[in-house]
């Protein structure tokens, strides 16, 4: 660690960056009545009782007038879905309330839908504060929601996963060397994976199919009329060959059928295929909801971002399903 007493900007900034905190977006009105609003970070609470919150904004916002005349100003503590929103109020130049329907609030100041806390505030104190007004608010009223809020760490946008104490093993006894460890990233991800498939493979077994079958649909739910080869190329990581005789077991059974485009076979779903896949894919959501119960919505949100970067950071170059065509 370098201690600094000299401050470069940038090098502070970065410091004091490292304190993770909530979005925020404050609106008012200004003198004409137009609604204004800027993205802060700078939210913090000062007193439960009287119930005051303080936030700053650089003198040089353009805000800044309108702040500094209306002392009512509303506190919208931003959901993890809102971070487009947090973008449009920090940005100058745009009409930032275009399109947002407001809710009714207790002043005149803009309330924001779809928040994860709500302050409605009436200016208490303010305090000059460097190259910011520090703004103390009385919250008048408050309301919050169960959506997952928005994080800031490091000057980008991030999500929070909890650590409950009750999930974490205590004093687990030291593993001998050379073994597994449960903490091993591939063990993790190979039990959750399996826990999860469990369901699926049930599933399946009353369909009399099996797993490589099952993501020879689910591929052509996505993306019709493919050669084997293509098939393939879609489902080779997980280890799985379609083979021509898989293919004939599936069409025997009405699941896919073939088409002869110019000189090659293509396959396509039938409607009892995509029915399949259309089960399964109801499944997976019941399962995943079941999972936002017992994990909470925000961490299975945090979950989801790391697993999508995991399969970027690790994909060895595999075809695109989704990409346009
Ligand atoms: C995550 C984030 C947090 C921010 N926090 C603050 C803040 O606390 N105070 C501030 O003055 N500006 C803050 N800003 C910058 C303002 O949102 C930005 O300068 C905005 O354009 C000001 O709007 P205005 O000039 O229309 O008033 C923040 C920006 C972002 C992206």
């Amino acid at each position: 660690m370098t201690t600094r007493t000299s401050f470069d900007p940038q090098a502070f900034r970065a410091a004091l960056g490292t304190f993770t905190t909530g979005v925020t977006i404050i609106t008012t009105r200004d003198a004409d009545g137009a609604p204004v609003g800027v993205t802060a970070n700078s939210f913090n609470s000062v007193s439960l009782n009287p119930p005051l919150v303080l936030w700053s904004l650089a003198k040089s916002a353009r805000s800044l007038p309108a702040f500094s005349s209306n002392p009512f100003f509303n506190v919208h503590v931003l959901a993890a879905a809102q971070e487009g929103l947090s973008g449009r109020f920090a940005s100058q130049g745009t009409d930032k309330f275009d399109g947002i329907e407001l809710d009714e609030g207790i002043s005149n100041a803009p309330l924001l839908p779809q928040c994860t806390a709500r302050f409605q505030c009436h200016t208490a104190f303010s305090y000059d504060g460097g190259d910011h007004v520090i703004y103390v608010g009385e919250v008048r009223a408050f309301d919050r929601s169960e959506q997952p809020p928005l994080v800031y760490q490091g000057g980008q946008y991030a999500l929070a996963a909890r650590r409950p104490r009750e999930e974490l093993r205590l004093a687990s006894p030291p593993p001998p060397e050379c073994s597994y460890t449960e903490d091993l990233l591939g063990y993790l991800l190979g039990r959750s994976h399996y826990q999860m498939l469990h369901l699926l493979r049930r599933m399946l077994s009353g369909h009399s199919l099996d797993e490589g079958s099952f993501f020879v649909l689910s591929v052509l739910c996505i993306r019709d009329k493919l050669t084997l080869e293509e098939i393939n190329a879609f489902v080779g990581y997980t280890g799985i060959d379609a083979t021509e005789q898989a293919m004939e077991a599936l069409e025997a059974r009405r699941f896919v059928a073939r088409e002869r485009v110019r000189r090659e076979i293509r396959y396509v779903l039938t409607a009892d295929g995509r029915e399949v896949v259309l089960r399964q894919i109801a499944l997976a959501k019941a399962q995943e909801e079941d999972l936002a119960d017992k994990l909470g919505a925000g961490d299975v949100m945090a979950l989801k971002l790391l697993l999508k970067r995991l399969v970027a950071s690790t994909d060895p170059g595999l075809p695109d399903l989704w990409a346009p065509r």
